[in-house]
């Protein structure tokens, strides 16, 4: 197969969900129906059970387990599907939003009771920076969710993308008899069951044939048939480029757990949704059929076992072909490195991988050289992207407890920074170190990491700050000014970016107003 073929084949894309909506039983129906997986219940949940939230080694234990379903690839319809999954725990956000700089696409899992939570507004935000397109499920239609068209009017408020339904529901809860497919025209009707791996769909001529009436009572064939004559009227017909834009979401109606609606989702999705698409770089675009092999590194898994302090780095592949046993090179540390063990991910097995195209995530052992955002390509030099930071909610000063061991203390933070376990930033002033998280499960992750293994002891204690805001202007001579008169709350992250660190909402509010000229800003890519 060529090159070309091999990046036509594949969609990678991410789901996404605020926890409980049904990502994760979403997942296991989509890797039955491509035969990755036999029987239900074999997705390990990569949500952290509310019994063990306080406790982290449980979570990291967890997590270890994750490592195994946070990608998973099948073959469905002569398509190569890989799935990227997020972390629900809020916690681990920035997991999450690292994670979404490797899909092409997502899909966004909406429960039809709750309707559009907190968490599905940042991943959106998220979304919306890169314009990723997304594909909407809202999922439990066998519960009495909220009106239909309350549910698509929450989404393009709260999400701020316009919607567009290529499903509809005949009822909901314990009157939902099925599912209309306007992007097929056909009738898919409601049986509950958990196990059952496709369900027949009806063939009719469209919403007008009166075959409807034979499979529907009368009083849900006009119900239907008004509904989806406003659909028609309110909802502009599904435009493939908007979509592909970002601009529009398409929408499916369905119930993960009875494995209701997914084929349609799922099948509509392999039409419509992009193949591998190319990258941004500081220096130039890269398009995934260029012949020479480049890919960037998003996620970094640590090893559980402190004796080997190895750890899988999570790459995707941008351009041309990976070949293990290649050298390839490093952007940022300038020289070649040889990856002679890589690894595929199908569904539940890791697998050696000899050859990974673009599309594909493939994990790599490391000692230590890697960190996320880092990229490697075949001797081209400057092809470098890192992955944007968000300001983090909690900050804590890290003090040293033995002043023996400052190098174990610097090399064990600066190697967990390059994890992403959590932000560093150096004051300019005496500088002090100040880690910032988003969870404050983190730091008790960190001091206990850094003890484990770098032998290093630490405390972290609290300090006053509220926000950390990466700032910029359009003239230097500003922003030199600004500097000067605040340098007490100067630091640096660690790419040498400047960071105003602001003790109160307050307090910003009056500095940014003081200083207009000056660009505040919640992520480091700007
Ligand atoms: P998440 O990964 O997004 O966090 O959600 P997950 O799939 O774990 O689903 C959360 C809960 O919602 C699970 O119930 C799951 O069974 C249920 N669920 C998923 N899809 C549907 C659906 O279509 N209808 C209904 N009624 N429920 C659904 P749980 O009680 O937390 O776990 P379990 O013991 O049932 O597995």
């Amino acid at each position: 197969m060529t090159l070309e073929q091999e990046i036509q084949k594949r969609r990678t894309f991410g789901i996404i969900a605020h926890p409980d909506a049904g990502k994760t039983t979403l997942t296991e129906k989509l890797l039955l129906f491509g035969g990755a997986i036999q029987t239900a219940g074999a997705v390990k949940s990569n949500k952290i059970d509310v019994g063990t939230r306080s406790d982290w080694m449980e979570i990291e234990k967890q997590r270890g387990i994750s490592v195994a379903t946070s990608v998973m690839g099948f073959d469905y319809k002569d398509l190569k599907i890989n799935i990227l999954d997020t972390p629900g725990h809020e916690d681990f956000a920035e997991d999450t939003y690292r994670t979404l700089t490797a899909v092409d696409s997502v899909i966004m899992v909406i429960d039809c009771v709750k309707g559009v939570e907190k968490q599905t507004e940042k991943l959106m935000e998220v979304c919306r920076m890169r314009n990723t397109p997304v594909l909407c499920f809202i999922n439990k239609l066998d519960r009495e969710g909220r009106d239909a068209f309350d549910l698509l009017d929450e989404i393009e408020e709260k999400l701020d993308i316009k919607v567009r339904p290529m499903s509809w529901p005949i009822g909901m809860g314990k009157s939902l008899r099925g599912v209309y497919n306007l992007f097929e025209n056909n009738l898919n009707l409601y049986e509950p069951s958990k196990t059952k791996k496709v369900t027949d769909v009806v063939e009719i001529k469209g919403i007008d044939d009166p075959a409807l009436e034979q499979h529907l009572p009368q009083s849900s064939v006009k119900e239907l048939r008004e509904e989806i004559e406003l659909v028609n009227g309110v909802y502009d017909p599904f435009d493939t480029q908007q979509y592909l834009d970002g601009k529009v979401a398409p929408v499916f109606f369905g119930s993960a757990v009875n494995n209701f609606g997914v084929r349609e989702l799922l099948d509509c999705f392999i039409q419509i949704a992009p193949p591998p698409v190319p990258r941004e770089t500081e220096e130039r675009q890269i398009l995934p059929e260029e012949k020479k092999f480049s890919g960037f590194i998003f996620k970094i898994h640590a090893n559980m076992d402190p004796k080997h302090r190895n750890r899988i780095a999570f790459a995707r592949i941008c351009s041309g072909v990976f070949k293990r046993g290649s050298n390839y090179y490093h952007v940022r540390q300038e020289k070649p490195f040889r990856f002679s063990n890589a690894t595929a991910f199908m569904a539940q097995q890791k697998e050696t991988v000899d050859e990974a195209f673009p599309g594909d995530i493939i994990g790599l052992y490391d000692t230590g050289n890697l960190k996320i955002g880092d990229t490697l390509t075949e001797g081209e030099k400057g092809l470098y992207k890192g992955i944007p930071s968000f300001s983090p909610e909690l900050f804590r000063e890290v003090i040293n407890l033995d002043a023996m061991k400052a190098k174990q203390l610097e090399k064990g933070l600066n190697q967990l920074m390059d994890e992403g376990v959590a932000q560093l930033f150096t004051f300019e002033m005496g500088s002090r170190k100040v880690v910032g998280t988003v969870g404050a499960l983190q730091f008790e992750v960190l001091q206990h990491r850094l003890l484990n293994e770098y032998n290093a002891k630490a405390r972290f204690d609290a300090v006053s700050i509220y926000k950390a805001c990466w700032i910029s202007a359009e003239d230097d001579a500003k922003l030199d000014a600004f500097v000067k008169d605040k340098y007490r709350h100067i630091a640096k992250d660690k790419e040498g970016k400047l960071v105003f660190m602001a003790e109160s909402k307050a307090w910003l509010q009056m500095v940014q107003d003081n200083f207009p000229d000056i660009q505040f800003h919640n992520i480091s890519e700007f």
